[in-house]
């Protein structure tokens, strides 16, 4: 099968396509032929080793010393159950199914082995693969912090989602949206027609204006990008209000009743799949370059199966 192989860490350039056997799947698993995944920002982290500091360290503890110890790349995958392993129940052979992987990677491949009572589940009927795949990543994320910050719990939440056009933000806003937030979304001013969109109540332009004067008082701060900080947000806090960053060492990790979650959003349109750019497998060093820019927005897809 042709995979996307990382050899060491590096820029986009490093990456290659080659060869890999087919993988065979063990008793619980199931065999997926891939037809779309995402290049995120997880995976050009992984890539390029970006981070900062003592956290270079402990990323080459967890990812390999010297180059990545898994060099297929890749975290969410949408495809088609190919065969199933001899004691796998949940799903059978044609199963449109969608799912993640987290540190085991793998997606950036046409074919991928994972257990059934992993990340999986099947996919909106009424979602192309592509849109499919671009749920995981940012959605999960959006999920894990606004339910850590008990978002269910607040009657008429007020939230503000720093960086409202990536894959986290774009998710954010529409994962609060649903939990019946009032959502105050910082964008920049090529943001704002998205945000709107993507259903924001107030939209503040960071590029025009200064978000932290703004006079509302919010019960969560969700940093979706990384760039505000918990000081500039204080302020902006109820009492009781929360904040977090996606930048930092509390890390989402994937579920099965995430996807599941997201699924039945997208199904009962209530979510949308926000799509910047899609790559053929070929074009991957494209896709990590523009994933890079750190400009994108929503997600970027990389088409496996043509
Ligand atoms: N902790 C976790 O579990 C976890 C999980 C997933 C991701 N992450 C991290 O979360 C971060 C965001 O991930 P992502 O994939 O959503 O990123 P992304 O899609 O690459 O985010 C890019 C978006 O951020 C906007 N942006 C850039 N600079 C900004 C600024 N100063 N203020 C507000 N918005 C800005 C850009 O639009 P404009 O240029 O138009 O502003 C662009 O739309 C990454 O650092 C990633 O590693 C953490």
């Amino acid at each position: 099968m042709k995979a996307v192989i990382c050899p060491k860490y590096g820029p986009p350039e490093v990456l290659t396509i080659q060869e890999l056997p087919k993988p065979v799947p063990k008793k619980n698993e199931v065999l997926i032929k891939i037809v779309a995944s995402t290049v995120n920002t997880g995976d050009a982290r992984i890539r390029g080793l970006k981070v900062k500091g003592f956290m270079k360290f402990v990323m080459r503890l967890m990812l390999g010393i010297t180059k990545p110890r898994k060099p297929v790349l890749g975290v969410v995958f949408a495809g088609i159950v190919e065969q199933i392993g001899e004691n796998a129940r949940q799903f059978k052979v044609g199963d449109e199914v969608y799912g993640a992987t987290g540190l085991n990677q793998g997606c950036h491949a046409e074919f991928l082995c994972i257990s059934e009572n992993k990340a999986i589940t099947h996919k909106p009927k009424n979602a192309s693969f592509e849109e499919a795949a671009a749920l995981p990543f940012g959605g999960q994320t959006a999920i894990y912090f606004l339910r850590k910050g008990k978002i269910a719990e607040i009657s008429n939440p007020e939230v503000l989602i720093y960086g409202a056009t990536g894959s986290v933000g774009t998710a954010a806003v529409q994962v609060a949206k649903n939990y019946g937030a009032t959502v105050t979304a910082v964008c920049s001013s090529k943001g704002k027609e998205l945000t709107k969109a993507l259903g924001a109540d107030k939209i503040i332009e960071y590029d025009r204006e200064d978000y932290t004067i703004v006079s509302d008082k919010f019960d969560i701060i969700l940093d979706a990008v990384g760039k505000s900080s918990k000081k500039e947000c204080a302020p902006l806090l109820k009492p009781s209000g929360k904040f977090f960053s996606v930048e930092g060492l509390d890390i989402a990790s994937e579920s099965t009743e995430y996807l599941d979650y997201l699924c039945q959003l997208f199904e009962n349109r209530k979510y949308k799949a926000i799509i910047d750019k899609v790559y053929p497998m070929d074009e991957v060093v494209e896709a990590h370059r523009f994933v890079d820019t750190g400009r994108k927005k929503g997600n970027v897809v990389l088409r496996i199966i043509h």
